[in-house]
């Protein structure tokens, strides 16, 4: 485990050398990793920085506004507002990879614009040690890793926490004295609620799996997950009033792990499980069933696609 205080003055003092007069440009997605490579990065070299977050519309219940909230310090911070452009460009897409690779070329052009704009020249990014492994073996195309330099002509990249381990960047984080909703949260993927929707992306299904991971996530805050969330992995027939309906089914997953490499699925009580299907199917009027996921990874991934 790194020392906090001595990472953070070697990691400022090493991104002021490394970014020099330059101007500077992270992607900013409201994650520990990027928080904390941003805050250091700020630190380092202030409004030399621009932290650009893109609003996909495939992100958590209240999550645009608590960024802009919490980083309000950063003057130079942008809010891209690209909901409809994703939407559009992932419209008939059902294959896995097909829409990681689409989400991945919408967010290059949005964050390309940014960075001409800004005329940046350092592209700084809040990689992660298993990110590279797993980028590394090819296991699944992370869209935060790799890609953007291709595309920009930066001069150089600055991944100050490349080297640590998910709980090795909390430790940054509270030290850093980032609010806890950040310092704790959990990892989100960067393609956000579209990993956790089987098959197309369509309004409607962002919508039930965005209220539902927010239901899952207050139920099992107690549990203290690695990570826990709802998906939506298809429709079957269920009965709401005296109607026979084809509905949503939501599966709801909790898991630990240490670096999301492995992970195992939690034992939840059935009360609770209870109190999470009543409130989904509840508040959702198109949701028929609500399945918990057992299995651990391997063989599952964590994420549904
Ligand atoms: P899987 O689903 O592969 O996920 O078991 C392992 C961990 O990585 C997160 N994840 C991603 N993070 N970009 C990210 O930044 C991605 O494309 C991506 N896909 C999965 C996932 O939430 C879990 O913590």
């Amino acid at each position: 485990m790194v020392n906090p205080t001595e990472f953070i003055d070697e990691a400022v003092e090493s991104i002021t050398e490394q970014i020099g007069d330059d101007n500077a440009i992270i992607a900013l997605s409201g994650g520990v990793d990027s928080s904390v490579a941003a805050t250091l990065a700020y630190r380092a070299v202030g409004d030399q920085l621009t932290p650009v977050y893109v609003d996909t519309g495939l992100m958590r219940k209240g999550e645009t506004d608590q960024i802009r909230e919490t980083f309000s310090f950063m003057e130079s911070l942008e809010i891209v507002d690209a909901r409809e452009r994703f939407l559009e460009a992932l419209a008939g897409v059902t294959d896995p990879e097909e829409k990681r690779k689409v989400i991945g070329e919408q967010f290059i052009r949005e964050f390309e614009r940014e960075a001409k704009e800004t005329d940046a020249k350092q592209l700084v990014q809040g990689t992660i040690y298993p990110d590279r492994i797993e980028s590394e073996g090819n296991i699944k195309s992370h869209h935060n890793v790799g890609g953007l330099p291709d595309v920009v002509d930066f001069e150089g990249i600055v991944e100050p926490v490349r080297d640590l381990y998910k709980d090795e960047v909390r430790e940054v984080a509270r030290e850093l004295e980032l609010e806890e909703i950040i310092s704790e949260r959990m990892p989100f993927p960067g393609p956000g609620l579209a990993v956790r929707i089987i098959g197309e992306v369509t309004p409607e299904k962002v919508e039930v799996a965005r209220e539902s991971c927010h239901v899952v996530e207050e139920e099992l805050e107690e549990y203290e997950p690695w990570q826990a969330f709802a998906a939506v992995i298809g429709k079957a027939t269920g009965v709401k009033g005296d109607n026979r309906v084809h509905g949503w089914v939501v599966a709801v997953r909790s898991v630990e792990s240490r670096d999301g490499m492995t992970a195992r699925a939690q034992e939840i009580d059935w009360q609770t499980l209870q109190r999470i299907q009543s409130r989904i199917t509840g508040e959702n009027e198109n949701v028929a069933r609500v399945v918990y996921d057992v299995t651990h990874k391997p063989p599952a991934t964590i994420e549904y696609e």
